[in-house]
């Protein structure tokens, strides 16, 4: 039998730590290297199922206790906005028996750069399976949806497979292991849109209905799923709850960066000699992450870093010496940790075109919704294309960062914000770039040219 993985991070005992040096030992928890993990047979011969079986059978464990210690763990949602997780769950109202209540697991995982969770429900759905039927627990929920990106059709499959065979044995559906607790798991197929993922969004999909965000609040807690109280988790926050539960919150809020704690998946991607998912504490530092990742691609020098998905503000490269992977420090360098998808680009890296397929991306996956996003998202794409193209001038520079100020916190969701924020930094922080690939603006009137400047 192989040793329980919830056991073997001693080397992580308390004190936080912020260098990958420091630590060599770690032992992973989300994804441990034990073979077929994915099966349940082997998730119980590993300890499986015990936090659930913990907070169920033990009278101590009132539901408001687990959360409490949620809370004490200090783990913050993984899925990009880093909210307080325990917090989160603490907004549910009162049970009333007569109103239903939901959880949703959200699996949509579309944006470029983040690649974690996927992992997380091919390697180990069980884990995310024992989270989610924690979380229930502690909400006094009946039914959650994990509601999972439709082209990981073969994540679906398997992951249903694997959950008929955790209702089988007891631990999903009516009387979960004879403790008098009943509660279901539904695993819902995405509808193929990055706006999918977003909280609102995913609610109005879960309903049959076209995926546009709604105004909040009322938030998901207050008017959810059919209008019902509803609470919203990344995969891999749900998935730390039994870790949670097995360790101790106190545990758990020891491991990283004492102000934005836990096990972190961080996909790394870009130029590296190892591209991978890479689970570490918080707090490492950013340098020693492209170390575990094999350093960059031919021995070439590093241009930029995108550290949270392609949503965040890239940095250069200069400014990542001491920079560590958690909000606080990444927030002195005008950054965010997002979902923990790192990308790395090397010196040969154009930035406009770099600019221009994220601006792509996000034009093409705007709502439509608000005109600021629909409208904004594709001038954005047009006005970085003709620069890239050597059609642009330095007056489309502001242009587009008017537009940048024309679209935050202009619409009913982030993903107008999302689209802005890369297309500012990137050109605040590569100006010289842009520049370079810009003609000279002419100021023509009447016919005359009046003013040309370089
Ligand atoms: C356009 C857009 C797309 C998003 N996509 C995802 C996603 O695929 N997965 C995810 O967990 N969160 C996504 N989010 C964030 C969710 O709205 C929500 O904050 C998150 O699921 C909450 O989980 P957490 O508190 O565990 O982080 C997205 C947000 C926006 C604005």
């Amino acid at each position: 039998m192989t040793e329980s993985f919830y056991f073997t991070m001693e080397a992580t005992n308390g004190t936080p730590q912020t260098k990958a040096g420091d630590w060599s030992n770690y032992q992973r928890v989300l994804l441990p290297p034990i073979r077929d993990l994915h099966k349940l047979e082997v998730y119980e011969e590993n300890g499986g199922y015990k936090a659930l079986r913990e907070v169920l059978a033990n009278s101590d464990w009132e539901p408001s206790k687990v959360t409490d210690e949620v809370k004490a763990s200090g783990l913050k949602g993984r899925g990009g906005a880093g909210f307080p997780t325990g917090l989160k769950w603490s907004f549910m109202p009162p049970v009333d028996p007569d109103i239903p209540r939901f959880l949703c697991c959200n699996g949509d995982e579309s944006e470029p750069g983040t690649f974690k969770d996927r992992q997380l429900m091919e390697y180990n759905p069980h884990l995310i399976f024992e989270g989610c039927l924690i979380a229930n627990y502690a909400m006094s929920i009946k039914t959650c949806y994990i509601y999972v990106r439709g082209e990981f059709a073969d994540w679906i499959t398997h992951m249903e497979r694997e959950l008929a065979k955790a209702y089988d044995k007891g631990y999903v559906g009516e009387n979960i292991m004879g403790t008098g607790f009943s509660t279901d798991i539904v695993i819902h197929k995405g509808a193929g849109a990055y706006i999918c993922g977003e909280e609102t969004s995913l609610m109005e999909s879960l309903e049959g209905k076209r995926a546009y965000p709604r105004i909040k609040p009322p938030f998901p807690a207050q008017r959810g799923i059919w209008g019902y109280p509803t609470t919203i988790n990344n995969v891999e926050t749900l998935a730390c709850a039994p870790i949670i539960i097995n360790r101790g919150g106190k545990w758990y809020a020891g491991i990283g960066a004492e102000t934005h704690p836990g096990p972190v998946l961080y996909g790394i991607s870009g130029h590296v000699n190892k591209p991978g998912v890479y689970e570490y504490p918080t707090g490492m530092l950013i340098t020693d992450l492209l170390e575990v990742a094999g350093g960059m691609r031919g021995g070439k020098k590093l241009k930029a870093l995108v550290p949270g998905g392609c949503s965040v503000p890239v940095l250069r490269a200069e400014m990542i010496d001491g920079v560590t992977m958690d909000a606080d420090s990444l927030r002195t360098v005008g950054s965010m940790m997002g979902t923990g998808g790192m990308l790395f680009l090397d010196e040969d890296t154009d930035m406009v075109s770099f600019l221009r397929r994220v601006t792509h991306f996000y034009h093409h996956e705007s709502c439509g919704q608000c005109t600021p996003c629909r409208e904004g998202t594709g001038w954005l794409e047009n006005l970085v294309t003709r620069i890239d193209e050597g059609e642009g001038n330095l007056r489309d520079l502001d242009l587009l960062l008017d537009l940048c100020d024309q679209m935050e916190g202009r619409t009913v969701c982030a993903l107008a914000d999302a689209a802005a924020w890369p297309v500012r930094n990137t050109i605040n922080r590569f100006r010289d770039e842009f520049e370079a690939k810009c003609k000279p603006a002419v100021f023509a009137t009447g016919g005359e040219v009046e003013a040309v400047v370089d």
